[in-house]
């Protein structure tokens, strides 16, 4: 198919800031992402439907490769995972950080080499770690003191499975109280300041079936500073070199976790990862080196940055209202495939496509179709003033913890998957149906 690409359209460079590099403005107020109309996509696998630029993932784990040539880089498979994303990330030479039996089953279904995946969790079900010492898995990363000895009875004797200790480092850091993870009042990791994290390597290291290869943190998610990162770095390297003297005992790895910050709309802030990926580097060599410790191997565990930008949401507008000051557009998705305004406050920018307005902008907020008032998309965004019925709106910033947080309310069924590249789309993930719910609800 051929695209009409119009560059002196008005949706301007600023405008499609954030969305994947590929977008280009087509005739009569399209877009094409991939090269593929977002008309076309909302025709031929309806709406709402989620589609992912293959590109933009590719290309966002390359800059990840190129921006920590010596570190190992772990997409987080939370933010989302489908087959498709698995061999994306995989051919790219990026890792995998899951946490549930899973993820990890699809990702080594898909063919994912489980040495290179990492299990986190802090509620470890028996299954995710039978799961794991079945299939092989790379390191399990222990998150509470009861994990040691349930480890051990699992691997059996003459067994030896490679972990790492989750440690909180007092660091707060993140863009909303639900996704700070680096300081004590949260469920996740075992404490630097009480000794929690001391205690559970003194017991790894005299458990023979474990071997300690490093330690792990992640201090929160949607992170725009490098600062927190390089605090809780220091703080790493320091209990490092207290593991020397104390047991001596050099740990060959440190993990620093995701939480890598992008722009939700235009003019946000996102993290530089050019930025953060030097300044690691030169802390961790200088603070190793006044440590006189050995410069241990890297990994950082990018989700977001990683598939967030590389997703774009379709919805079909169903009603527009208006309420005293407000203009409710409401449209055919809404909390069950977004659940992060509602959770997070988080701001998102949708935009008209498949015709052009004439209309003047209006502030209006999107909703979805949900039983519920809080089941908003998107609170006083500016929308031509002719939206209607029938139209279709598009989110860009939409790849990550959408679907994977989505659920089944109201049985509305989860959005397809759509991926698109090169001028073709592709279904990855059907659409979910009644008869799926169906097929589950099994008793009478
Ligand atoms: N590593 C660990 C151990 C994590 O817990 C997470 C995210 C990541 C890596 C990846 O973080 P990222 O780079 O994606 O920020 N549902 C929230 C985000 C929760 C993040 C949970 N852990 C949201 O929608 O913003």
């Amino acid at each position: 198919m051929t695209i009409a690409v119009l560059p002196e359209m008005p949706a301007g460079a600023g405008e499609l800031s954030v969305w994947p590099s590929s977008t280009t403005p087509l005739p009569h107020g399209d877009l094409a992402v991939g090269g593929v109309p977002l008309t076309e996509i909302a025709d031929r696998f309806g709406t709402p439907a989620y589609l992912l630029d293959e590109g933009e993932v590719r290309g966002r784990c390359r800059t990840y490769r190129d921006s920590f040539p010596d570190a190992d880089v772990l997409y987080a498979a939370k933010a989302f995972l489908s087959r498709a994303m698995v061999r994306w990330v995989q051919e790219e030479g990026l890792g995998l950080d899951v946490c549930s039996a899973g993820e990890l089953e699809l990702a080594v279904t898909a063919g994912f080499p489980p040495d290179r995946i990492v299990l986190h969790g802090n509620a470890k079900t028996p299954q995710d770690l039978a799961a794991a010492l079945r299939l092989g898995v790379g390191r399990i990363v222990i998150d509470s003191p009861s994990e040691m000895a349930r480890i051990a009875a699992a691997v059996g004797p003459g067994g030896r499975q490679k972990v790492m200790v989750r440690v909180v480092p007092g660091v707060s850091a993140g863009g909303h109280d639900k996704i700070r993870t680096g300081t004590e009042d949260q469920k996740f990791g075992l404490s630097l300041t009480d000794g929690g994290a001391q205690h559970a390597i003194t017991r790894i290291l005299g458990q023979p079936r474990l071997e300690l290869t490093g330690l792990h943190c992640h201090i929160g998610s949607q992170i725009t500073e490098v600062k927190p990162y390089l605090v809780a770095l220091r703080r790493m390297i320091g209990l490092m070199a207290r593991v020397r003297d104390a047991h001596g005992v050099v740990l060959p790895e440190l993990d620093m976790g995701g939480g890598h910050g992008v722009a939700y709309r235009p003019g946000e802030a996102a993290l530089d990862l050019t930025a953060l990926a030097r300044r690691l580097r030169t802390e961790l060599v200088d603070g190793c080196a006044a440590a006189g410790l050995p410069v241990p191997r890297l990994a950082v565990e990018p989700g977001r940055a990683v598939v967030g930008p590389a997703g774009v949401a379709l919805y079909r507008v169903l009603t527009v209202k208006h309420t005293g000051e407000k203009v409710f557009v409401a449209v055919d998705g809404g909390m069950s495939d977004n659940p992060r305004p509602a959770l997070y406050g988080v701001r998102y920018a949708p935009r008209l496509v498949g015709r052009h307005s004439a209309a003047g902008p209006r502030t209006a907020t999107v909703v979805g179709r949900h039983c519920e008032a809080g089941d908003v998309l998107a609170s006083d965004v500016r929308l031509p003033g002719d939206v209607r019925p029938g139209d279709l709106l598009a989110v860009p910033v939409a790849g990550a913890y959408q679907l994977s947080m989505a659920s089944g309310y109201n049985l509305v069924g989860r959005p397809a998957v759509v991926a698109v590249h090169e001028g073709t789309a592709r279904l990855l993930v059907r659409r979910e149906t009644l008869e799926d719910y169906r097929s589950r609800d099994i008793g009478i």
